[in-house]
């Protein structure tokens, strides 16, 4: 049976098969859990919408998905985050690249947002769904809520029997969105609808995303239940703190060379991937300077040995300046207008509004020079005398994985087991009224079962509590060892 697909070029898949292999060594959470599970299937008859970046460690999770049994779609959560190699190699699967037989993979390199925004309904719809829905997505897997995002906004706008007209976008993506659903609500009056009436939940990964389920359960509006991955400790404490602190350097090293030694570096927010991208860029020789809103991560910064300082303050001396908050307007053009000449500016939060881009496009004057893929040259004041220049890196959008190729196997390991975990919780569990339309974390066993499973691999020797000590501790010998409420 073929596939439908949308890639940069099928030819490379095996370029990307060599790197999956050396993925899959380094990621011992997912291969066990192929292990554990493969012959009980429990992911049998899941159909999963898949949006998370599509890399070499995103394949090894699309097929550990499979060896559980699921049927997959997928689509990069990241208009430049795609590793075009690692892409073919997932959709040709054990076929060929002129009869693949892998998973439909909608994802290339440099997408343009229209694009993005039709591979995120690619992955809702399904071949044969139109006739019979059940046939459809039952699960989403999602990385920022893009695809929670469409749908939830395709029911509303369906139950509405209108999408807003051009006039009502906030941006210009928000028009690409209403677009999208304008013109799927002219084809078919109740797509969205019926599509979630399938969906049986979805796992989360990111702060960003799950910020916005919280948003959608608060309001009474979260259309099915869902698993924050984000905050399982093995997640967020690991991929968004030691990820970070390896891609963030290689980012910006691929894409400027420039020697972080010496330099000042501006990191703007001090939580775990803001405690990762300074804990790499001092370790790199960089003098780091943070930016906080919250007392309690400011004062951790201090504690930590940075300058804590607010952007207006340290604008004129910073060489790098590095979003890392999850909010918008962090480095607005006022700031890059005051940055030293050739200063290198990069986010690392999920969006692209942390940098105000639009309006540096907007400076009059402003000239745009591309030096790579990813990597521009913003020319202030030209021809006056008073010329400089920035650069930015990936259009403002996250430049570890744009630059770069994101966090390495071994972190991802961690953060995907969860993502596996959570979905056969999930999937295992629907109809059964275990989960209600609200938004739930791993239990605690799962999450040390998660670091469990990597310890061997870093030749880790753990001390077993005796049956005298784990009474007198009040915990269960084989654990889980920690209250809810501890921080780690
Ligand atoms: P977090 O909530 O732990 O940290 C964000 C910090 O930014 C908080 O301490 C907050 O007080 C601070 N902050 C908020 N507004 C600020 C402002 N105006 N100025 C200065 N500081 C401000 O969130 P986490 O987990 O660190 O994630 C941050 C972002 O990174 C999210 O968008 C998340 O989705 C994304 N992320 C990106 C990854 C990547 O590979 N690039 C990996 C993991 C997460």
């Amino acid at each position: 049976m073929s596939i439908d697909y949308k890639i940069a070029d099928i030819t490379r898949h095996e370029e990307g098969r060599h790197q999956i292999r050396l993925a899959e060594q380094e990621m011992p959470g997912l291969m066990s859990l192929r292990a554990e599970f493969g012959d009980a299937k429990p992911l049998a008859g899941a159909r999963i919408a898949g949006s998370l970046h599509m890399t070499v460690q995103t394949a090894v999770l699309i097929e550990t998905l499979v060896a559980l049994g699921a049927e997959v779609r997928w689509a990069s959560c990241n208009i430049f985050s795609t590793q075009d190699e690692a892409a073919a190699a997932v959709v040709v699967g054990t076929g060929t690249a002129e009869q693949p037989a892998g998973v439909p993979v909608f994802a290339w390199k440099n997408e343009s947002l229209e694009d993005y925004w039709w591979t995120a309904k690619k992955i809702l719809t399904w071949p044969g769904a139109e006739q019979d829905p059940s046939l459809g997505a039952n699960m989403i897997l999602d990385d920022g809520g893009d695809a929670t995002l469409l749908l939830h906004l395709g029911v509303q706008y369906e139950a509405a029997g209108a999408v807003p007209g051009p006039d009502a976008a906030e941006n210009h993506e928000h028009g690409i969105i209403l677009s999208v659903l304008r013109e799927s609500l002219a084809r078919d009056a109740q797509k969205f609808t019926r599509i979630a009436g399938q969906i049986q939940g979805v796992s989360e990964e990111t702060t960003t995303g799950v910020l916005r389920l919280h948003q959608l359960a608060e309001r009474g509006e979260l259309l099915f239940p869902a698993i924050n991955v984000n905050d399982a400790v093995t997640k967020s404490k690991f991929d968004n703190k030691y990820g970070i602190r390896h891609s963030l350097p290689d980012g910006i090293m691929r894409a400027t060379d420039v020697l972080i030694g010496g330099k000042v570096a501006v990191v703007c927010g001090y939580g775990d991937v803001g405690k990762g991208a300074a804990e790499a860029l001092r370790g790199q020789g960089a003098r780091v300077i943070i930016t906080e809103i919250d007392p309690i991560c400011a004062l951790q910064a201090a504690m930590d040995g940075y300058q804590v300082a607010r952007l207006e303050s340290v604008v004129g001396q910073g060489d790098i300046f590095i979003t890392t908050t999850g909010g918008k307007d962090i480095i607005r053009v006022e700031h890059m207008l005051a940055m030293k000449d050739k200063a290198i500016v990069g986010n690392v939060g999920h969006f692209d509004n942390e940098i105000q881009m639009a309006e540096l496009a907007a400076v009059p004057g402003v000239q745009k020079i591309e030096i790579k893929p990813q990597v521009h040259e913003w020319v202030l004041e030209p021809g006056t005398g008073q010329e400089r220049s920035i650069i930015v890196l990936s259009e403002g959008r996250l430049l570890n994985l744009g630059n770069a190729t994101g966090h390495p196997s071994f972190v991802m390991s961690n953060s995907f087991t969860n993502q596996v975990m959570a979905q056969i919780e999930l999937f295992t569990k629907a109809g059964t009224g275990h989960y209600d339309k609200q938004v739930y974390v791993l239990p605690k066993a799962l999450d040390e079962k998660v670091a469990r499973l990597h310890l061997d691999a870093l030749g880790v020797e753990l001390t077993a509590l005796s049956p005298e000590q784990a009474e007198y501790l009040g915990v269960p010998v084989e654990g889980p060892y920690k209250s809810d409420a501890y921080r780690y």
